[in-house]
């Protein structure tokens, strides 16, 4: 039987800060390597086909690190989307359309002004859509397309009684793409952290001990090979 591949994957990258402490190098090294795997598997997804990636970069809980971290995560992020920027012509031939998912605000404003750079150079891309998750978290996520749907409300566009779940899914920031077929994530750990809450419900997850740095191309295509093993029911039989 053919390999099927997930139209839509998202993906936890954890576990830079171990890796980094098992090789006896800084926090930092350990995004630094993690960003590159975040760009090697970038590509190699669009070369396999999948449609959609969602990469968990930076959750609204994060704020929680030391300072030094966050800013040196906050550098990393300036620096791929400075590269992203002089890379414009090579990431459109390879089909890259770049979306950055999150609540903006709190995000410094020349992060913000980079955000909007690269998604407007990325628009006519048609390959793969790529977003990147940063400040990210469901649940504010959820919050905010309720902000969203009870202004329509107040204005009059829409009955309280008339709200559907594809209102939400309509209002949230991966509004109009399919919700993640499988969810990968590593380091051992094993729970969401406030990633996709809402359009996880029916994903199918794969768990890993191997930690980000080390994630290579061929445990995406284990994770994909498992899940060509799952029986999707969808509540059916
Ligand atoms: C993931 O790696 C990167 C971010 C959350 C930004 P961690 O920094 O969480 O790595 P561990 O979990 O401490 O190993
Ligand atoms: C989840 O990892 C967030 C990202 C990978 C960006 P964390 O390391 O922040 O998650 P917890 O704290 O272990 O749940
Ligand atoms: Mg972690």
């Amino acid at each position: 039987m053919e390999r099927k591949i997930p139209e839509h994957i998202g993906i936890i990258m954890d576990g830079n800060g171990r890796w980094a402490k098992q090789k006896g190098l800084s926090r930092s090294e350990g995004h630094k390597a993690g960003a590159n795997v975040f760009r090697r598997i970038c590509e190699y997804a669009g070369e396999i086909g999948v449609k959609y990636i969602t990469f968990y970069a930076f959750s609204t809980e994060n704020w929680r690190r030391p300072p030094d971290e966050v800013n040196a995560l906050m550098n990393l992020f300036r620096a791929y989307l400075d590269e992203a920027e002089e890379r414009q012509e090579e990431n459109l031939q390879k089909g890259m359309r770049i979306h950055f998912i999150g609540h903006r605000e709190g995000v410094p404003t020349d992060i913000i002004e980079r955000f909007e750079t690269t998604e407007r150079d990325s628009r006519a891309a048609d390959k793969i859509d790529v977003n990147i998750a940063i400040n990210y978290g469901g649940r504010l996520e959820i919050v905010d397309a309720v902000k969203k749907i009870a202004q329509k409300v107040k204005d009059g566009e829409i009955n309280p009684e008339d709200i559907t779940e594809q209102d939400i899914s309509d209002n949230i920031y991966t509004a109009g793409q399919a919700d993640p077929d499988l969810i990968i994530r590593p380091s051992g750990e094993y729970r969401l952290s406030n990633f996709l809450i809402w359009q996880s419900a029916y994903s199918e997850f794969w768990f890993s001990d191997i930690l980000w740095p080390d994630f290579t191309e061929a445990d995406l295509d284990r994770a994909i090979d498992d899940f060509n093993n799952r029986n999707r029911r969808f509540g059916g039989v």
